[in-house]
């Protein structure tokens, strides 16, 4: 990742209606809800389900989705460690163009890196990005397969597949651990929603 811009004749443009102004008029913050986690463990699941609720409280919210963004802004990624780290560099940029729109965004990437996830943390301020380990055992997801292609894996048809022949990195202190395995999909969304208001993510301002 670069991290000056490749050009040198590009000027930043202060915008007059500011993140603090469209908080304001959204009735809220805006926050990143960064689901983390195996394939089939849930991620997509829950982050829906959490917007449900928010948005039935008056919350202005988005998902973003590894599977639907990889049909358009990264279609042209792959899943070596290289397009992987580029995948989440895009969405974690996008993810912050989301905050500064006063929007509660929800992401839903594997994002099996650790340094990954701590670079997007870094681009926003403390407290805007909230870390959520959807922690299924790779058992789980196995038997899930959901999308048939855990079996695909196994049987070499689908290289550099997270968790048979590429690495996941288990955050190490992320704001919140869901037993997304283990837990029903009801009581995972009650866990977000009251950490979130924990954090004061849903005070209205
Ligand atoms: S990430 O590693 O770059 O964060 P992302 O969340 O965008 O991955 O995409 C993961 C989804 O792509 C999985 O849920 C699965 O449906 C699909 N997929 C296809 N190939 C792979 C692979 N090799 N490893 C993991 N997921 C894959």
């Amino acid at each position: 990742m670069t991290a000056q811009p490749a050009s040198s004749n590009i000027i930043w443009h202060r915008a007059t209606v500011t993140r603090a102004r469209r908080e304001a008029l959204n009735g809220h913050r805006g926050a990143i809800l960064w689901f983390t986690g195996l394939s089939g463990a849930g991620k997509s699941t829950l982050a829906h389900a959490v917007e449900e609720q928010l948005h039935q409280r008056g919350y202005r919210t988005f998902v973003l989705d590894g599977d639907n963004v990889r049909h358009g802004l990264c279609k042209d990624l792959g899943f070596t460690p290289e397009d992987r780290v580029e995948n989440i560099r895009r969405i974690g940029e996008m993810a912050k163009l989301f905050i500064e729109a006063g929007i509660i965004v929800l992401t839903a990437f594997i994002s099996p890196f650790r340094a990954e996830r701590e670079r997007v943390r870094s681009l926003v301020e403390q407290g805007d990005f909230i870390e959520i380990h959807c922690d299924s055992p790779l058992e789980v997801c196995e038997s899930r397969d959901v999308k048939g292609l855990y079996k695909k894996a196994r049987a070499g048809l689908i290289p550099d597949f997270t968790g048979i022949s590429s690495p996941y990195e288990t955050p190490q202190n992320p704001e919140l651990i869901v037993n997304t395995g283990t837990t029903d999909l009801n009581s995972c969304v009650r866990q977000v929603i009251s950490e979130l208001k924990r954090r004061g993510i849903l005070e209205k301002v």
